[in-house]
C-alpha cells in the first residue's frame, strides 16, 4: 500500500490536488482512497455531491467513481465508534469542574484526536489490504506536523506515563474516591487508551518508510506560503517523512498579459526560483490557475492533466532519501545531509538566517532548523559513506 499525504498552508489547493491525484491513480487501476484530515472538510463539495445524498460523514468511505472511495473523518462519529469510555471520563471530569455539559463535552474534545482517529484508520486499512493508494488530504500545516508526530508522542506516553499512572490510580483509588469531589478514571479508561494505542501501533513505521509514505507540499509562490512550506519540510524531515515533491499551485499562465498582473507575475516568478534552490533535490512542480474554481469530476480531472504527464502513476516510488536529518548524540546535535557528491576538503560550512548553508563544490543546499537548533553555529563536519554529518554547537 501506498499513502500520499498532501499538507501545507490553508487554501493553497490541497483538497483539489488531493482529489485530483485520487482520480489519476483510480484511473490505473488503483484502489483509491482520498481521506480528508481536515476537520473543515471540503472533499464532497469538490466532488460537487450533494450533501443529503452522498454523505461521505459516515464511518465507511463512499465510492465516487469506479476505483475510487472518499473519505471525511467525522470526529463525532469517532467519538461513538472509538473513544466513548475514554472521553466519558475526560468530559465527566470537566463537568465536575463546573463547566456545564455541553461544555464539558465539548472541551473533552482534545487536539489530536481527528489526527489519532485517522491514523487508525490508516493503519485498519493497511492490515484489511483494501486499497491500494491512500491519498490524505490534511488539514493547514500545524495540524498535519500534529499528526505525524502522534504516534511517537503516543509511544512516549504508554511507555513512560501510562503505566506509572495507572499503578498510581489503582493505589489511591479507594481513598481518593472517598474524599474527592471527583472520581479517579476507572480501569476500563486505561484499558481503552491501551486497546487504542495497540490500534495505532506500527502506523509510525508505515509513515517513516519513504516506499509507502510521501509527502506532497502544496504551495503557492507567494512569500508568506512558502515560508510555512519550508518550515513543514523542515518538520516533515525532522519526523522521519520523505517530501518526494513540491506542487506550487495558481502559477499564473503565460497568456495572462493584463498589466494589472504584471506585479504578480514578477512576485511568482521570484518566489518560483526561490522554491527550486530551497527544496533541491526534491522537485518541484507549477500547477496553472485556471479559469474557473475547481469542482466536479471533470474539472478535477482537467487539474490531474495540468499535474500529472500522460499515464504518469502518482503513486511511483520516486525518492527514498530524506535530504537531511537531524540528531542529538552525547549532548551534540548533528544534521545529516544526504550527499554522495560530497568529497573530502570541499565543504563550506555557514548560516544564514534559521538555515544552515552547505556548499559543497558548485552545490549549495539550505537546510531550515528546527527551533531548538536554530541558535547553534556549525563544528565539524564528516563523511559518513555518501552522508554529510555536520556538528552544530552553541556559538562562543
Ligand atoms: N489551480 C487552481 N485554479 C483555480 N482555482 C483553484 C486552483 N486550485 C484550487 N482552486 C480553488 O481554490 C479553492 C481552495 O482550494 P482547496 O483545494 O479547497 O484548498 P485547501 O484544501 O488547501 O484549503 C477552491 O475553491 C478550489 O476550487
Ligand atoms: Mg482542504
Amino acid at each position: 500500500m501506498r499513502i500520499l499525504l498532501l499538507s501545507g498552508k490553508g487554501g493553497v489547493g490541497k483538497t483539489s490536488v488531493s482529489a485530483a491525484t485520487g482520480v489519476r491513480l483510480a484511473e490505473l487501476g488503483y484502489r483509491t482512497l482520498v481521506m480528508s484530515v481536515d476537520p473543515a472538510h471540503s472533499l464532497a463539495d469538490s466532488f460537487d455531491l450533494e450533501r443529503g445524498l452522498f454523505d461521505a460523514r459516515t464511518a465507511e468511505p463512499m465510492r465516487v467513481a469506479g476505483n475510487l472511495w472518499i473519505h471525511e473523518v467525522n470526529i463525532q462519529q469517532e467519538i461513538k465508534r472509538n473513544w466513548q469510555r475514554i472521553w466519558g471520563y475526560i468530559s465527566s471530569l470537566f463537568h465536575t469542574s463546573g463547566l456545564t455539559e455541553i461544555e464539558a463535552e465539548e472541551m473533552a474534545i482534545f487536539p489530536g484526536m481527528e489526527e489519532l482517529s485517522s491514523l487508525l484508520y490508516v493503519n485498519e486499512f493497511h492490515k484489511e489490504k483494501r486499497f491500494d493508494v491512500i491519498v490524505l488530504d490534511c488539514a493547514p500545516t500545524g495540524e498535519s506536523l500534529r499528526f505525524v508526530a502522534m504516534p511517537t508522542t503516543m509511544k512516549w506516553y504508554m511507555e513512560h506515563v501510562f503505566p506509572m499512572q495507572r499503578g498510581v490510580v489503582r493505589a489511591v483509588r479507594p481513598i481518593v474516591n472517598r474524599l474527592a469531589s471527583f472520581e479517579l478514571p476507572p480501569d476500563s479508561y486505561f484499558g481503552s487508551v491501551k486497546e487504542l494505542f495497540s490500534r495505532i501501533d506500527g502506523v509510525d513505521e508505515l509513515l517513516e518508510d519513504p516506499k509507502i509514505t510521501s509527502v506532497r507540499l502544496v504551495t503557492n509562490a507567494e512569500k508568506m506560503v512558502v515560508r510555512e512550506t519550508q518550515r513543514a519540510f523542515v518538520y516533515f524531515s525532522m519526523h522521519g517523512l520523505t517530501v518526494d515533491q513540491v506542487l506550487v499551485n495558481r502559477v499564473l499562465p503565460e497568456d495572462v498579459e493584463d498589466a494589472f498582473f504584471r506585479e504578480w507575475r514578477r512576485t511568482q516568478a521570484k518566489f518560483l526560483k526561490e522554491i527550486e534552490s530551497y527544496f533541491d533535490p526534491v522537485p518541484m512542480r507549477c500547477v496553472p490557475l485556471f479559469r474557473h474554481e475547481i469542482i466536479g469530476l471533470d474539472r478535477i480531472r482537467e487539474l490531474a492533466r495540468e499535474i500529472f504527464q500522460e499515464k504518469e502513476d502518482p503513486a511511483a516510488v520516486t525518492r527514498t532519501e530524506r535530504p537531511y536529518s537531524f540528531r542529538k548524540r552525547d549532548g551534540t546535535y548533528e544534521v545529516r545531509l544526504h550527499a554522495p557528491f560530497a568529497t573530502k576538503g570541499e565543504v563550506g560550512l555557514f548560516k544564514k538566517g534559521d538555515e544552515l548553508v552547505v556548499e559543497v563544490g558548485t552545490v549549495r543546499r539550505h537546510v531550515g532548523l528546527p527551533n531548538s537548533m536554530a541558535g547553534l553555529m556549525p563544528g565539524r563536519a564528516r563523511l559518513e559513506e555518501g552522508t554529510l554529518v555536520v556538528e552544530l554547537k552553541e556559538a562562543g
